[in-house]
């Protein structure tokens, strides 16, 4: 019962938050840029469906299930470097599996892309799926479906997946600068968010990804000694943690997890490691002293159930970010790491 009330509350609470958002929202957004941008996604997002692969390729989820279960088995961290790949993936020209495409000079070849992993997943996958059903799935499908799969091998919540995304013919390193490399204010956060139609508890649900994973030392080195530039540590660091953070991070080339109290498991440890201070990312903490997220993160930290039902609606909303240009010229990849053939 008191279970019941109290995610009752939360419940209130957040919907409460949304209204406000969505009421303030309407009103800073500029009515030039926004509705044309909707209107593309939306077209795009009405022509995914759940049932697509039914007859094209039976088993098609059955078949990714077990590749993604195969790998993670073998390597448990693959699970999140999957579900990190799907968000790169969909940050930049929708989610066309763009990130995978590995010619000279592609979005897998820019600085943010060094530590992303998994991809002899998706090739392996696509091999499979090449000989079962040829020409019919696409890479952006596959690395859709294997995020929501590593999602839940790692102890979280299952979605259902429409499908129907074109893979993309166009990846280039430079448009990478638009993915978050984990020093970015939270104004820059929630934009970037909103321009792929994702708001503020998006922003704050989606990061909760954070529960699972690792970084490199690199993307933590400025908090732990001269923090821009005050010769002091970021304030916001628990005292312990930094200690801690600091033996493991002698060396710049080693690697830390996100959520240090329960590191390989899908919970809420994340939020409730932002009250102490815990946050591994400057991102990560400061969605707790910003006042535009704090609330979420506050409604979030006790209430597993709510947590995993908005991630997995946020995840079909990241999934289904879609560019029309690349959605227009898309195509069904052959082999994931190229396009089909090159105009010249
Ligand atoms: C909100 C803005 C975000 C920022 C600034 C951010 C930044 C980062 C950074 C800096 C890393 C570590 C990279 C490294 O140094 O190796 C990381 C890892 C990770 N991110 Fe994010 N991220 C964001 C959102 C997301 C979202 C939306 C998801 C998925 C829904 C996600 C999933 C992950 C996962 C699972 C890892 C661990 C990867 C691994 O263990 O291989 N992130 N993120
Ligand atoms: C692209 O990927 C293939 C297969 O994974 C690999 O053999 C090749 O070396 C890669 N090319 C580049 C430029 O990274
Ligand atoms: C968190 O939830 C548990 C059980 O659902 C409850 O006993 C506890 O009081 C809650 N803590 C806070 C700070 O809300």
């Amino acid at each position: 019962m008191k279970n019941c009330a109290s995610m009752t509350i939360a419940i209130i609470s957040l919907l409460s938050i949304l209204f406000f958002m969505s009421v303030s929202a309407s009103n800073d957004r500029s009515l030039l840029t926004l509705p044309s941008l909707l209107d593309d996604a939306t077209s795009f997002e009405e022509g995914l469906s759940n049932s697509l692969y039914h007859k094209s390729c039976h088993d098609v989820e059955g078949v990714i299930f077990r590749k993604v279960m195969e790998w993670v088995k073998k390597d448990p961290s693959l699970a999140p470097s999957l579900i990190r790949l799907h968000f790169h993936d969909c940050v930049l020209r929708g989610c066309d599996a763009s990130i995978l495409l590995n010619h000279s000079g592609s979005e897998r070849s820019a600085d943010v892309s060094k530590s992303l992993r998994g991809f002899q997943v998706i090739d392996d996958i696509k091999a499979e799926l090449e000989k079962k059903c040829p020409r019919t799935v696409s890479c952006a499908d596959i690395l859709t479906t294997a995020a929501r799969d590593a999602t839940v091998l790692a102890g979280g919540p299952f979605w259902s997946i429409p499908f129907g995304r074109k893979d993309g013919r166009i990846s280039l390193a430079k448009e990478a600068t638009n993915v978050p490399m984990g020093r970015e204010s939270v104004t820059k956060l929630i934009e970037l968010f909103e321009s792929k139609g994702l708001n503020v508890l998006d922003l704050v649900v989606l990061s909760g990804a954070h529960t699972i994973g690792r970084s490199t030392c690199e993307s933590v080195q400025h908090r732990l000694y001269n923090y821009k530039g005050t010769k002091k540590p970021d304030p916001s660091i628990n005292p312990v943690y930094l200690n801690y953070l600091r033996k493991k991070c002698r060396s710049t080339s080693g690697n830390v997890f996100l959520d240090a109290t329960t590191p390989k498991a899908f919970d809420i440890h994340y939020f409730r490691n932002l009250k102490k201070k815990m946050g591994l990312l400057s991102t990560d903490q400061s969605l707790y002293s910003d006042l535009r997220t704090k609330p979420f993160v506050n409604a979030l930290f006790n209430e597993s159930s709510l947590f995993f039902n908005q991630f997995s609606v946020s995840m079909v909303k990241l999934g289904n970010i879609l560019d029309a240009k690349s959605q227009e010229k898309g195509e069904i990849r052959i082999n994931c790491n190229r396009v089909n053939y090159r105009h010249v």
